[in-house]
């Protein structure tokens, strides 16, 4: 627990979570991660922007005691999932005068998640301005980065950009701003690939908001913060365009080492084609791992035995994964190996979509794959060859 100066009158008084390894009981966290919280202050109130999660109730107290804070005029909330709005309740209580400023959505979503008071709440609509004396917060509403709630809020005199879950990363780290890149790098597009991926389309727009703004530095309340900028919108800028890899993703399953073969020699036969592969034991895989091999390759693959008339319930989780993450792949397909017959095939097919892919033609063998299937195999490595390179072409005629 400690406070840090981010820039003249701004003061970060959010906590590290060095063990957290799991976030709303889904999302694993092998780094940890932190809930940042800023109080700016100005020469007339003090707002305070974000909170940070309930489990961080001391760390935050501590901070805004360290801080000299008497009194905040203004809580500003850019999204009001609990892990920083959860503190608000108390946050009210301990600070009569207080008032919730945020746009209409976060509003309702405050009120039924939470039972914060209308009658503390202040509603701000997107470039709605809010002055502190000398210092004046600007609001853009930013639906969908994660929730229908989200927005950001921007220190006009300091060109500060606060982006809550935008930009952030799960990561715990004592360093304030973005300092080991290889470190962050890794931990940033993981977090975009479980949290942001889906709402890839509606970024893209944002980033172009946000660059309009010529911040000098970007806060996110997540990771380390920014003081060069250009680092993480890059790296977004990638993540979200249009281009695919020379790649593909196979996530399988295998229960004898029938399905475990066709993949083998699928494998095989993209690395003599040029195709590079990546291959994840749906068993033993991280699904935070996962998700961040879905963010760029051209081409997915599903491979599962078919158990019960249907697909192994371990390629069920990666395709409905993949389903919700909406990667921008352009090819998809599946793979099977079957005893006695089933659905596996149109099983898979009808989970993915959501993902705007041809679907390649799947591979299915009863038992061990066979002659023919192997050359089947073959087949689909020629034609996963032949679309990636004219993506590659169609990709670099429209630059
Ligand atoms: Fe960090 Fe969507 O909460």
């Amino acid at each position: 627990m400690t406070i840090r100066t981010v820039a003249p009158g701004v003061v970060s008084v959010g906590a590290i979570d060095w063990d957290r390894r799991l976030f709303d009981d889904l999302i694993p966290l092998p780094d940890g991660t932190t809930y940042n919280a800023f109080l700016v202050k100005g020469s007339e109130k003090t707002a305070l922007i974000d909170a940070v999660d309930t489990t961080m109730e001391m760390a935050l107290m501590t901070n805004l005691f360290r801080a000299g804070i008497d009194r905040i005029d203004y809580i500003i909330v850019n999204h009001a999932e609990q892990d920083h709005s959860g503190l608000i309740p108390l946050l009210l209580e301990m600070f009569g005068g207080a008032v919730v400023v945020t746009n209409k959505t976060c509003k309702d979503l405050l009120i039924s998640l939470l039972g914060i008071p209308e009658s503390r709440v202040q509603v701000v609509g997107d470039r709605d301005t809010l002055s502190l004396g000398d210092r004046t917060l600007e609001f853009l509403v930013t639906p969908w980065v994660h929730w229908p709630d989200t927005m950001l809020t921007f220190l006009r005199e300091e060109r500060i950009l606060f982006s809550c879950d935008l930009f952030g990363s799960h990561l715990a780290t004592s360093d304030l701003f973005l300092r080991d890149e290889t470190e962050w790098r890794r931990a940033a597009k993981r977090y975009y690939a479980e949290i942001m991926m889906p709402f890839r389309n509606s970024i893209k727009g944002y980033l172009e908001k946000v660059r309009g703004l010529e911040p000098r530095m970007i806060c996110p309340s997540h990771g380390p913060l920014y003081d060069d900028p250009e680092v993480v919108l890059t790296a977004y800028d990638d993540w979200v365009s249009d281009d695919v890899t020379n790649e593909v993703v196979i996530a399988y399953v295998s229960m004898h080492g029938s399905t475990r073969s066709m993949v083998e020699y699928l494998v095989d036969a993209l690395i003599d084609r040029g195709v590079r592969v990546r291959q994840f034991h749906l068993p033993s895989t991280d699904t935070g791992d996962l998700a961040m091999a879905l963010v760029d390759p051209a081409t997915i693959v599903i491979a599962a035995p078919t158990v019960l008339f249907g697909p192994h319930p371990a390629a069920v989780t990666a395709a409905y994964l993949a389903n919700a993450l909406k990667p921008k792949a352009r090819f998809a397909t599946v793979m099977t190996s079957y005893g006695w017959g089933g659905k596996t095939i149109e099983t898979l097919k009808g989970m993915l979509g959501h993902l705007k892919v041809e679907f390649l033609d799947p591979i299915q063998a009863k038992g061990y794959p066979s002659p023919e299937t192997q050359d089947a195999i073959r087949t689909l490595a020629d034609t996963i060859r032949e679309r990636h390179a004219q993506v590659a072409k169609d990709w670099k005629d429209s630059a």
